[in-house]
């Protein structure tokens, strides 16, 4: 492992995702707004965070919240103004923590500017922005469908009798990124925010920004959004991007969201260190339960750990890792992964956080993950209001799906889960700050901060096979850290002690010797000279 080639200030950070409109309201309008996140910075400072990341704050019609922008440049009244972001970057500099803005390169709304010239005549100067094709006979150009609308790829414009071409809703138009001239004004505009202080920049579905030359059919039945993932023109388009817009001078960071990639392609994409992305993000282990139209799978341990730690550094995977278990594309980590009873809510949040951020990479914590925030389940479907959980009802109760089915589904898996707002005077309920998940998290971040084994330590899998337990060592020279999770709300016998290992953090008080409790993680560090290595 290259070590001083990972020493950028992302490498071992731990970023926090914030869904602004649910996160913390200051105006009292109901919605969070970028003073609530100003109010926040210092319980983030104290919990140990090293950067935010907001999900897109620009103007926007909000039909898929803020990834589709009206306008790149502006912040969506909603959340405040220029004065409030330039505020914010400011209180979260002074306590040396970053700000990440999203951005959505792929696609603008469909009442961007651009779009809006661009659908009036085919003379507009923005029509090559977008992708237009004629029609075939009475139908769209060809018979893409998306896997994430369930619907046609294509939409008609009248007024220029064509249809122009959205991987994702018919108001979240693909840009053309053949188009040099919309390319220089996406970096102006990159430049800009630079400009004003952002850090960084999490860059939304960037592998799809290269489409085909030709759009042919695919066979019926087959999803096309794969024809627009991680071509090859991406890669010279990114190069071009990070030449175009990065100053010398900052080391401003570009988290690039890439689902669906390979091994080799997030090496691709990372590896050239300063040549593309610094830090990709995968869904694999997110995908688990989790089929295209969010039929809901059952899922196993050890097919977690596998998916989990096949994306740790190691001789095989040359990549780093952002790791991450929840976000606003997903149900609550605490409900998918854990269990959220209440019971076992807080001690089962509290071993998925150690899992999470023992092990090696960038961190992300999702909002209000460190609160032990659950789904919130419903038991109409109506209740659910994101656009892609409308959409997969839709799709699938004309697929003649069960109604209920759908619902047990959506209450596992809808993003809707992820963006109800936090409510900040209900932590009562996990009694003591001493006990509590915050603090949990506060403690497994400061150790983040001390183990040189956290930081740079090769990962590797122990009790592999075992059905219920999650566990793995973390070795950096003569240091070893050892994490054992017990995934489930069985007690499990197991000899775990270790000659020479101490624990450093449970989330019980007491130790039981031989047993491991419901929802009960032990971390140990271990001196290898005299650790057996095969005590297990
Ligand atoms: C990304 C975002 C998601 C959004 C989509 C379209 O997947 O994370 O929230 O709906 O892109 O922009």
């Amino acid at each position: 492992m290259k070590e001083n080639q990972h020493n950028k200030w992302w490498h071992h950070a731990t970023i926090y995702e914030i869904y602004p409109r649910s996160f913390c309201d200051a105006n009292g309008d109901g919605d969070g707004d970028l003073q609530g996140i100003i109010r926040k910075a210092s319980y983030l400072k104290t919990l140990g965070v090293d950067a935010i990341w907001l999900c897109p704050i620009f103007a926007s019609s909000f039909m898929d919240s803020g990834y589709d922008m009206d306008d790149y440049y502006a912040i969506n009244p909603m959340f405040g103004t220029q004065e409030d972001l330039d505020q914010l970057i400011s209180v979260y500099h002074q306590l040396d923590m970053r700000v990440i803005l999203d951005i959505t390169l792929n696609h603008t709304s469909d009442r961007h500017p651009w779009f809006l010239d661009a659908c009036a005549s085919k003379d507009s100067a923005y029509r090559e922005d977008y992708i237009f094709r004629e029609g075939r006979g009475d139908g769209p150009p060809n018979n893409w469908v998306s896997s994430r609308t369930m619907r046609s790829m294509w939409t008609y414009n009248a007024a220029t009798d064509d249809y122009y071409f959205h991987i994702y809703t018919q108001h979240q138009p693909d840009l053309n990124w053949r188009n040099p001239s919309l390319r220089q004004r996406l970096y102006d505009m990159l430049r800009y925010w630079i400009d004003r202080g952002v850090d960084g920049f999490r860059l939304d579905v960037i592998n799809k920004i290269a489409k085909p030359d030709e759009f042919n059919d695919v066979p019926d039945g087959v999803y096309a959004d794969a024809l627009c993932e991680n071509r090859t023109e991406s890669h010279a388009f990114i190069q071009e991007m990070r030449q175009a817009v990065l100053p010398n001078d900052r080391d401003i960071l570009l988290l690039g969201q890439t689902g669906g990639v390979t091994i080799p392609q997030a090496e691709a994409y990372t590896a050239g260190l300063d040549q593309e992305l610094d830090l990709f993000l995968q869904f694999e282990h997110l995908d688990i339960d989790r089929g295209r139209d969010f039929n809901r799978r059952s899922w196993t341990v050890p097919q977690l750990k596998q998916a989990v730690l096949r994306w740790q550094r190691s001789e095989q995977n040359n990549t780093w890792p952002t790791v991450f278990f929840g976000s606003h594309d997903s149900g609550r980590m605490l409900s998918r992964y854990g269990d959220d009873r209440l019971r076992y809510r807080r001690r089962s949040a509290q071993m998925l956080a150690a899992l999470q951020l023992c092990l090696g990479g960038t961190h992300i914590i999702y909002m209000g993950d460190e609160l032990g925030v659950a789904n919130r389940r419903h038991r109409r479907l109506d209740e659910f209001r994101d656009v892609r959980s409308r959409d997969v009802i839709q799709a699938r109760l004309e697929q003649g799906d069960e109604a209920s089915k759908i619902l047990d589904d959506l209450n596992e898996l809808a993003r809707d889960h992820a963006r109800y707002p936090i409510h900040w005077s209900g932590r009562g309920q996990f009694k003591g700050y001493q006990q509590s998940i915050y603090h949990f998290y506060q403690k497994l971040l400061e150790l983040r901060r001390q183990e040189e084994a956290l930081q740079w330590g090769q990962t590797r899998s122990i009790l592999d096979d075992h059905s219920d337990v999650f566990a793995y060592t973390r070795t950096y020279h003569q240091q070893r850290i050892v994490l054992i999770a017990n995934m489930s709300s069985r007690r499990i016998e197991l000899n775990f002690q270790r000659e020479d290992s101490t624990l450093i953090l449970s989330n019980y008080q007491r130790k039981v010797k031989g047993i491991l409790r419901p929802y009960e993680v032990r971390i140990y560090r271990e001196n290898i000279c005299s650790a057996r290595e095969n005590s297990f």
